[in-house]
């Protein structure tokens, strides 16, 4: 079945906007394990406005799954992850003044850095994916830096205003997820994922694993976090391709 990897930022956002100490995106990371959650991920931003570093220390010992470390690819950030070294890293674009992660890394732009980047961190042990849309261009170039697997960005999917725009994407989406598994490819894909929308990109072939948070965060403050991720799961497995 395809997996399902849990963002806990947005508990980490809800703790920060108090400067408290709760809720713990720590606690709610076991918890999503409990529930069937197959890994936890958490985006170490530069500004550092949700996750912080001694969330990712905790979460690295104590997590039974799988850690997916978002991060740009910074110098800073990659020493950090050298040193903490997460089973998988999904490198990203990072701009500070945006609200969440909006659009793909341009991989064909920076091709020959993210290629250094890629090789240390796989060669650290890291799992590396690269947070691409997708694009054939974008799809390529992932491929020649080096990395074993792509997250293509379901953003513009979730955010499409009408049918046709959106099926539209969901073909963007298709071809791309085929291009990238014919290049050897992992597929991942995320972002904007919800309890409406998922089927349809379960159903991409293929697509191995999603990366959901904000959704699954925002219905379990009505359900729990127990009927939130077993909902998502259900969901994806009854329209999985696989
Ligand atoms: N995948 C990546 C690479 C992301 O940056 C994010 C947002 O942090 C997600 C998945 C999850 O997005 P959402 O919170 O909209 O489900």
């Amino acid at each position: 079945m395809i997996k399902l990897g849990v963002n806990v930022d947005h508990i980490a956002t809800l703790r920060e906007a108090r400067g408290e100490r709760y809720p713990d995106p720590v606690a709610w990371a076991l918890e999503a394990e409990r529930s069937g959650a197959d890994s936890i991920t958490v985006h170490l931003r530069e500004d550092r406005r949700h996750i912080q570093e001694r969330d990712v220390l905790a979460l690295l010992e104590m997590t039974q799954t799988r850690v997916n470390l978002e991060m740009a690819a910074t110098p800073a950030m990659i020493a950090w992850a050298l040193a903490h070294p997460p089973a998988d890293c999904c490198l990203v674009p990072e701009k500070r003044e945006e609200l969440t992660t909006e659009g793909g890394l341009d991989v064909v732009s920076h091709a020959e850095r993210l290629r250094e980047v890629v090789q240390t961190l796989i060669q650290a042990g890291i799992e590396v994916s690269l947070f691409i849309d997708p694009l054939e261009r974008q799809i390529r170039a992932a491929k020649g830096c080096g990395a074993r697997v792509v997250e293509l960005h379901t953003g513009r999917f979730a955010e499409a205003r009408d049918r046709h725009e959106r099926e539209g994407h969901l073909e963007a989406l298709r071809q791309g997820a085929g291009l990238a598994h014919e290049l050897g490819l992992r597929v991942h894909a995320g972002h904007g994922l919800h309890y409406h929308n998922v089927m349809a990109v379960a159903a991409i072939a293929p697509i191995v694993e999603l990366n959901i948070g904000h959704a699954i965060v925002s219905r379990a403050v009505f359900t729990g976090l127990g009927e939130a991720v077993g909902t998502m799961k259900a969901l994806i497995r009854t329209h999985s391709w696989k």
